[in-house]
């Protein structure tokens, strides 16, 4: 790859004032208002400060390596009720100097917090392990037991030899192990259960362990728990249910005590609930409340609940007290036994769907009377919070759309048969003053929508009495992406909010209409992009899972997971997505024993899709690639994604030490491309298939093309863009994902980037354009019933290359889990400067870059115990190109100069400088003529 100056006359007519003008303003983030500007502009000095920070702190108070820092065990901090008898465990390091790695750990892992306090591993001290992992470290000690919270830490010794102090302290708690561990039963029968129970000392100790399907709500003495909504997320029900656990030790007493618990149908269209409570008394004795048919039961004020239809809500219907002791529930009825869902029971080992923020509404317009539209000024998932006070009985409708028309009025037609609308019925005034503001947050729905559409208030709402709550599994953010150029900035923010509004336990397509689905298709072309920007490690280690229990015997899997809409076998495309994300792990996380786990699954997998390529051609296909402007033949896409899957397994495989079957795999892989080749190239001319955008990058990005086609290939690609279709994209989703790297590839990250801020039809500048807020469906700008989401996060693959071409964040070949990193800015000569962060598993990793005439600058952070080659590049034709690092020279008359700590060597490329680093952060500058 080149960096790529693509106009020297253009950038000579600017004049060094104008760049140095240009450089590091705060961005000026569009589609945002008010506070979310100012928040813009804050995080972007927060940014800037971090980056400017040196790390490790040079001179800083405390010498060596510091104790490690941010505690993980199975990706997550401090998680409660797993079920991994041999979690990982993951620690970043922290040195005052550059160049450190870990030579050796020691991990305590105590049975309670006092004996690790005392240094005491009593279920597992590793010793003094020499090795550098500081990811991924596997409990090794004795069995882990069911229930029990277990106390951690570790300390690092650094490569000479220097230990580290110990970590604070960290813990993790087993959920319940064995199916003989659940003493409840299945219950259900209505959506609100409840039961009392008496506790005859005071309470140590309380843990609540519950799946609850479709959705559930806890409630003990009349505290609603924990801070999950629409849980558990949603899995192959038959396969397995997902159970979450609740540490309630402040909410349960000595005495009387009630557990309240709502049910919604969510995904599963019934509801059952599996219940337990384990409590430790004072006096050392333990207790237990089940789920069984002594509970009460009744329906109680959610009268309907649809994913996509919405929920009725009559307050009316409330029983006040109900989770609450001493209630009397002599009406209710007795819970029934219900046969439940018959999967197994799994811990929820991942971040719940949670109410992550709440949006203001910019305005209401009322286009006739009694009719309300308040616009959110942001396509958003989640639900509005209404507050209302009224006549008992008065019915608040809400409905929700994603458009509005110039009348005001909402523009529902793209949801189809999605009802997608709220009604709150007022339980009414209350006896005391003060009391009579209601206050309605549905319990088992949600809607994607900008618009929200109110009738039925009494009297006139004001914009307080709306507000958008914004619902999603919440992912933490770990990546940031600014750059000089305004248009990347907001197709950035439409990316995020694109990723973030379809995460919903599952990577959805959409969050709107009649569909909400995990395709796999999306799926697979968006989670680069997605573990750049969220933490999505034990996200997607769920989502695999979820992949492996949609696999049949004979190796298929399905188009959407869990399997509701597509087919069986899903779309070759589509089912990528099994191998692709496992890969993805192993790349940005260094997971193997996901490879590890799936390895039999994804063979299995790769052997169904050679049985339907006898002669080595994969050709079903059902959606090609998908919303095209430029139709791709269906089956060149899917054999592109039966090598691509070949490919993968023989890595894995090798990975695994399994070389036989990377031997066996690599010589499918050549066959495949060979009758790829066969099949679908025209020697002569140099094109694939009828010369698609699509066709051509799927070749070029997996390596399909032989060396002497690549020359006509790549040519015939960077005409179709530019001349043929005026620098635009004619691919869809499949096409999009591998065009921008393939461009950059072929050392035209010039006309990618022209393409990534091309603002006329088709492109992402021309959703943000035309007022998007979320990444439509489809390139053009369309209404009406037909398929038209306005968010859909899969074009956002783009966002894959921001980091990498863009920032230049990569891994290196060998360097899984950011162990080895290449900093390799693509500097396009319009850009004056990038700057992005990432929280890999391992630390820090950013890279900065500014760019004016005749200098370059680049700034980069290496995580302590990873090392990177950092790509300085330089202008084609300068000449005496000096580079320095900080104050000090490390590159002057074609040579390395040795000296700058970190730095361990350089080599000159072609239009660059490569310098080696070790951990650290450097502060490059090329000058030169
Ligand atoms: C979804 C797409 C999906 C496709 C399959 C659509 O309805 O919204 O994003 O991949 O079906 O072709």
């Amino acid at each position: 790859m080149k960096p790529t100056f693509v106009s020297r006359t253009q950038r000579k007519r600017m004049s060094s004032s104008q760049v140095s003008s240009l450089r590091f303003p705060p961005p000026n983030i569009g589609n945002c208002r008010g506070n979310r500007i100012i928040s813009a502009i804050i995080s972007w000095f927060v940014l800037q400060a971090v980056i400017a920070l040196p790390v490790p702190l040079a001179g800083s108070a405390m010498a060596g390596p510091a104790a490690p820092a941010n505690l993980r065990c199975q990706y997550l901090t401090n998680p409660l009720g797993i079920d991994v008898t041999q979690p990982r465990f993951a620690w970043v390091l922290e040195h005052s100097e550059r160049g450190e790695t870990q030579s050796a750990y020691q991990v305590l892992v105590a049975t309670s917090a006092e004996n690790l306090s005392h240094d005491h591993g009593d279920a597992w001290d590793s010793g003094k392990m020499a090795s550098d992992d500081s990811t991924q470290v596997a409990y090794a000690g004795k069995a882990l037991e069911s229930g029990h919270r277990y106390y951690w830490k570790v300390r690092a010794w650094d490569k000479g030899g220097a230990a580290s102090p110990y970590s604070h302290p960290a813990w993790f708690e087993m959920g319940l192990l064995s199916p003989s561990d659940w003493k409840g039963e299945w219950i259900g029968g209505a959506n609100q259960l409840r039961t009392e129970f008496k506790l005859a000392d005071s309470v140590m100790l309380a843990r609540a362990t519950i799946a609850g399907v479709g959705y559930y709500e806890l409630h003990v003495n009349g505290v609603r728990i924990g801070s999950s909504v629409l849980d558990p997320a949603w899995t192959t029900y038959e396969k397995r249910v997902l159970y979450a656990t609740y540490d309630v030790t402040p909410y349960v007493q000595g005495g009387a005590n009630a557990i309240g618990v709502m049910l919604g149908q969510g995904w599963f269209a019934s509801r059952a609930l599996r219940f337990q409570l384990d409590v430790e008394l004072a006096d050392g004795r333990h207790f237990q409340v089940q789920s069984n048919t002594s509970w009460k039961a009744r329906n109680g004020p959610v009268v309907s609940d649809s994913v996509y239809n919405g929920e009725i809500y009559d307050a009316r219907l409330e029983a006040p007290g109900w989770d609450r002791s001493g209630f009397d529930d002599s009406a209710w009825s007795t819970a029934q036994s219900v046969p439940g869902p018959q999967g197994v029971l799994s811990a929820e080992m991942m971040p719940p769907i949670r109410d992550v923020d709440t949006l203001v509404p910019l305005s209401m317009r009322s286009p006739r009377p009694g009719v309300y539209v308040y616009d959110m000024g942001q396509n958003m998932s989640g639900w509005a919070e209404l507050r209302v006070r009224g006549p008992r009985g008065a019915a608040v409708k809400m409905r929700f759309a994603e458009l509005a028309d110039d009348d005001g009025t909402i523009n529902r037609d793209d949801i189809r048969a999605a009802k997608a609308s709220d009604t709150y019925i007022l339980r009414g005034p209350g006896i005391l003053r003060g009391e009579d503001d209601e206050v309605y947050n549905p319990h088992f729905t949600y809607h994607g929508f900008r618009y929200v559409e109110v009738t039925g208030y009494p009297g006139t709402p004001s914009l307080d009495s709306i507000r958008g709550r914004v619902v999603h599994s919440a992912v933490a953010p770990v990546g940031s992406f600014v750059a000089s150029k305004q248009i990347l900035n907001q197709i950035q923010r439409l990316i995020r909010w694109s990723q973030l509004t379809n995460l919903f336990g599952i990577p959805t397509d959409c969050d709107q209409r009649d569909e909400r689905q995990g395709w796999m298709g999306d799926a697979q072309v968006t989670a680069e992009e997605a573990m750049m920007n969220f933490d999505m490690a034990a996200f997607y280690t769920n989502f695999v899972r979820d992949i492996r229990d949609v696999q049949a015997s004979d190796g298929t899997i399905t188009d959407t997971v869990p399997h509701r809409y597509g087919s069986r076998p899903a779309d070759p495309a589509w089912g990528t997505a099994f191998p692709l994300i496992c890969w993805h792990m192993w790349q940005q996380y260094g997971d193997r024993r996901i490879l590890e786990e799936n390895y039999d699954s994804l063979k299995k997998y790769v052997e169904f899709l050679r049985s339907r390529a006898p002669d080595n051609v994969l050709r079903y296909s059902y959606y090609g690639d998908w919303v095209a402007i430029d139709h791709t033949p269906g089956e060149l896409v899917s054999d592109a994604y039966y090598y691509y899957d070949v490919e993968i397994l023989r890595d894995i495989a090798a990975i695994l030490g399994k070389s036989a079957d990377s031997q066996a795999y690599a010589q499918l892989a050549d066959q495949v491309r060979a009758a790829f080749n066969q099949t679908f190239l025209d020697t002569k001319a140099g094109t694939y298939a009828n010369g698609t955008q699509t066709a051509h990058a799927l070749a070029l990005f997996l390596g399909l093309v032989p060396n002497e086609q690549r020359g006509a290939v790549a040519g015939h690609l960077t005409d179709d863009i530019s001349y043929a279709h005026n620098t635009h994209v004619t691919t869809g989703f499949i096409g999009v994902k591998v065009l921008m790297p393939a461009l950059t590839e072929i050392g035209r990250s010039d006309l990618a980037y022209e393409l990534a801020v091309q603002t006329t039809y088709p492109s992402w500048g021309y959703m943000v354009e035309n007022g998007a807020t979320t990444l439509w469906e489809l390139w053009e700008n369309k209404r009406g019933p037909s398929m038209n989401s306005h968010d859909h996060a899969m074009f956002g693959s783009v966002g894959a290359w921001f980091y990498n071409a863009l920032a230049g964040i990569n891994l290196s070949a060998d360097g899984a889990g950011y162990r080895h990193i290449r900093i390799e800015p693509q500097v396009v000569e319009d850009l004056h400067w990038v700057s992005a962060t990432v929280e890999t598993i391992r630390g820090t990793v950013s890279s900065s870059w500014t760019h004016s005439p005749g200098e370059i600058t680049l700034d980069v952070t290496i995580p302590v115990n990873s090392d990177a080659k950092v790509v300085v590049p330089k202008e084609e034709e300068m000449t005496a190109v000096t580079v320095r690092e900080g104050d000090r020279i490390v590159w002057q008359n074609d040579e390395f100069v040795p000296g700058d700590p970190g730095v361990t060597g350089a080599s000159a490329g072609h239009g660059d400088i490569t310098f080696e680093v070790g951990s650290g952060h450097y502060a490059f500058r090329l000058t030169g003529e």
